[in-house]
């Protein structure tokens, strides 16, 4: 496998071309953005941990079932994925009450959320990332019904295998969000799982594990991805 040209670049990984259409390479940095990109830093070995994380998850994923783009491990902070068109919208579900939703509504951090909630945002880090509805994904065209339709079973397969796989490490998995693609006409997850782009308690202490810990400047941000990726077995 031969790495070309850069294709794009995210606030947090780029994609590069490879000599097979069918793939390219994604390559996970040290950046660590919040805010919709208005706080962007760079921290030691970030590219690494999530590189080796996502890899570690996504296998996960797809032991159970779950169709994504991940193929293997290439590097550090390299892994090979099939190409695919991205769906520009964020697929959340909150087990407990976090974030955006506490502001958004006015609720208390941790409140249990039973059944858990699914939301969606658009892309859009110059508008913010609104919330939007699934009419709007549809009506848009950012997605067909049945996509869509797949995107929220996926979404919610995602959560039980995760809450159970974090659970055995003592952690609560209280959100995440994933992006899926379509690649040779199917609906498959793509960009990456990270404790960037979720959020991880300690179930007893609930000492926050994941990007919060970035957002609220508390310090020992990779420290606790690597602690998280430890309580799962990983070693970095
Ligand atoms: P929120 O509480 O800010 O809406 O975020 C919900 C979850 O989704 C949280 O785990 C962070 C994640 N997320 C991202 O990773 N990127 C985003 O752009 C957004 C809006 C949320
Ligand atoms: N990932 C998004 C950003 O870079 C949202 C966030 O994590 O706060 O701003």
């Amino acid at each position: 496998m031969e790495k070309r040209e850069q294709l794009y670049a995210g606030k947090a990984k780029s994609i590069f071309g490879t000599d097979d259409p069918d793939h390219v390479i994604m390559l996970f940095r040290n950046d660590t953005s919040a805010f919709d990109g208005k706080r962007v830093e760079q921290l030691d070995r970030k590219g690494m941990v999530n590189n080796k994380f996502n890899a570690f998850i996504m296998t996960k994923l797809q032991e159970a079932g779950i169709p994504t783009h991940f193929v293997k491990q290439l590097s550090d902070t390299e892994s090979l994925v099939k190409t695919m068109k991205m769906i520009p919208v964020e697929c959340v579900v909150r087990n407990l009450a976090a974030g955006s939703l506490v502001r958004r509504l006015g609720v208390q951090e941790g409140l249990e959320l039973n059944p858990p909630t699914f939301e969606l945002f658009l892309k859009n880090d110059a508008l913010g990332d609104p919330m939007v509805n699934e009419y709007h994904v549809q009506s848009f065209g950012w997605a067909t019904a049945e996509q869509l339709a797949r995107m929220k079973e996926l979404t919610f397969k995602i959560n039980a295998v995760l809450k159970d796989l974090f659970a055995a490490g003592n952690m609560l998995l209280v959100d995440f969000k994933v992006e899926f693609g379509i690649h040779k006409g199917e609906v498959i997850l793509g960009d990456e799982f990270s404790p960037d782009g979720c959020r991880l308690w300690d179930k007893d202490t609930r000492e926050k594990l994941d990007k919060d810990r970035f957002r609220q400047n508390l310090g020992n941000v990779v420290e606790s991805y690597e602690l998280v990726g430890q309580r799962l077995g990983l070693t970095f």
